[in-house]
């Protein structure tokens, strides 16, 4: 029963079952009562046509043998049995007495509906069950001076409705063993296809489990599976994707710690060189030192993009005041601007720019916008910082004027790795600015020609 094949099936069998139950014990009833009527209706009909064949002998003074014959024609006439009785009223009670019966000898009839149409006057109907089988009666009050003196009582056989019945019943019960037979099989054989395809399904995706991306599932049909086997190769194909990023990152990230780690393996071994003298060797130093300064940089860039792509890097919102916030990190550029006879100017509105975010991480984020402004410029560049706010937005833009992005490199920049090379980058800086800004509902934008590049950080106020 834990298959679907073995459900399915279940569930046509029982849905066949239940509905030639139905038929069986709700319609068969139904039909047989319905068929006695139709037979009682005809019987009544046949009545209405010939009792006054037999009205006009009945209480006339005719020969015994006359009457019978007149009873036993109309009989025959109505296709039916007919019983002539006579009314008594004992008591105030009619009492009816067979006269005359065009089937004499046959089973004796209860007087009891023929009672009763003499007592109502009107015709009644009914069915009673004999010795000889079952009869439906119609019973018509035959009047005389306005008194009912005489009740034709016309009776016929209904074994015959009864017959069919229970031929319709047999033939109910083999078309529903047929028809379970099918549905048996037909519930067997839906459900083996749809179980197929479901299982090709679960290799398939076994297989991605294992790492193999390579075989799409194959798609024939519009239906939910078909659908789903789509939305399947769909999924492999980011997945594919995905992976090839994964395995790309980890080729460029461990190239890049590379490059400084061979480098200062050189450097080391010149210094050992015991006759160098002082200023070569004050000269490796300096390159020494650069060199750790770029792998620290690097492992802790790499450190952040990874907790920021995994998730774990927890971000503490808060109100900040932007304006507050770039003066500070601006001042700590200071040196940096000395040093490359550069101009930072921070243009603030007299009101606060109010944001909600993790002043921490903004405070990362303009140090890489500055960083990229001085280092990727000509020396002595004019940059400006400024915060604004509109429409539900605050805006922190940092502006340079140096040479620009070209046009081509401008969809690239996000991307872990890109670099323009100009420098000793990794290219990880606007990467981790804009997974940042992205963590904090908001976006990192740039807009750049030659001579103007403005990067705009926009925050949730
Ligand atoms: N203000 C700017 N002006 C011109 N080019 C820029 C500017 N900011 C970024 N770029 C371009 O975008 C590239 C990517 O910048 P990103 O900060 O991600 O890496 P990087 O500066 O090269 O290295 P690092 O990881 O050390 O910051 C840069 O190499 C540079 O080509
Ligand atoms: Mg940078």
């Amino acid at each position: 029963m834990r298959s679907l094949r073995n459900r399915l099936a279940f569930l046509f069998f029982a849905i066949t079952l239940a509905s030639i139950g139905v038929l069986y014990l709700y319609i068969a009833p139904q039909l047989e009562s319905r068929l006695r009527d139709e037979k009682i209706t005809q019987l009544r009909e046949a009545a209405q046509k010939t009792v006054f064949e037999v009205a006009q002998v009945a209480g006339t003074i005719v020969p015994t043998a006359r009457l019978e014959q007149v009873v036993r024609q109309t009989g025959d006439h109505a296709n039916a049995r007919l019983t002539l009785m006579r009314v008594n009223t004992i008591g105030g009670e009619p009492q009816p007495e067979t006269v005359s019966d065009s089937a004499s000898g046959a089973a004796a009839l209860d007087p009891q509906i023929a009672a009763d149409a003499a007592r109502s006057g009107r015709t009644e109907t009914g069915s009673q069950a004999t010795s000889a089988g079952p009869l439906a009666v119609v019973a018509m009050p035959i009047r005389q001076d306005r008194r009912v003196t005489f009740v034709a009582l016309y009776s016929t056989p209904t074994s015959d409705v009864e017959g069919n019945v229970a031929v319709v019943r047999g033939q109910i019960l083999i078309a529903g063993a047929l028809a379970l037979a099918l549905a048996v099989l037909a519930g067997w054989l839906v459900a083996r296809a749809l179980a197929q395809r479901v299982k090709r399904l679960e290799q398939a995706a076994e297989q991605v489990a294992a790492g193999d991306f390579s075989r799409p599932i194959p798609v024939d049909s519009d239906d939910e599976l078909g659908q789903l086997a789509r939305a399947f190769n769909d999924m492999q194909r980011q997945l594919a994707q995905l992976d090839r990023a994964r395995k790309q990152f980890i080729a460029t990230a461990s190239h890049e710690l590379r490059t400084p780690l061979f480098s200062l393996g050189g450097f080391v071994e010149l210094l050992e060189d015991e006759e160098l003298d002082e200023e070569t060797r004050r000269r490796f130093l300096v390159q020494v030192r650069m060199q750790v300064e770029r792998l620290r940089k690097l492992t802790v860039d790499l450190l952040d993009l990874s907790r920021l792509e995994a998730g774990s890097l927890e971000l503490r919102p808060e109100p900040v005041d932007l304006s507050e916030l770039a003066s500070a990190v601006s001042s700590e550029f200071e040196p940096v601007l000395a040093q490359r006879d550069a101009h930072l100017e921070v243009r603030l509105t007299s009101r606060p720019v109010e944001a909600l975010c993790d002043p921490v991480r903004v405070a990362q984020i303009m140090r890489i916008l500055i960083d990229n402004a001085l280092t990727h410029s000509p020396a002595g560049t004019d940059i400006v910082v400024s915060a604004t706010r509109d429409d539900g937005y605050a805006r922190l833009a940092v502006r340079d004027h140096g040479g620009g992005i070209e046009r081509h490199a401008l969809s690239q920049i996000f991307e872990p790795f890109y670099t323009s090379n100009d420098t000793q980058g990794s290219g990880l800086g606007l990467a981790i600015a804009s997974e940042l800004a992205e963590r904090m509902r908001g976006r990192l934008g740039v807009e750049s020609r030659p001579g103007r590049t403005v990067f705009t950080l926009e925050l949730p106020a």
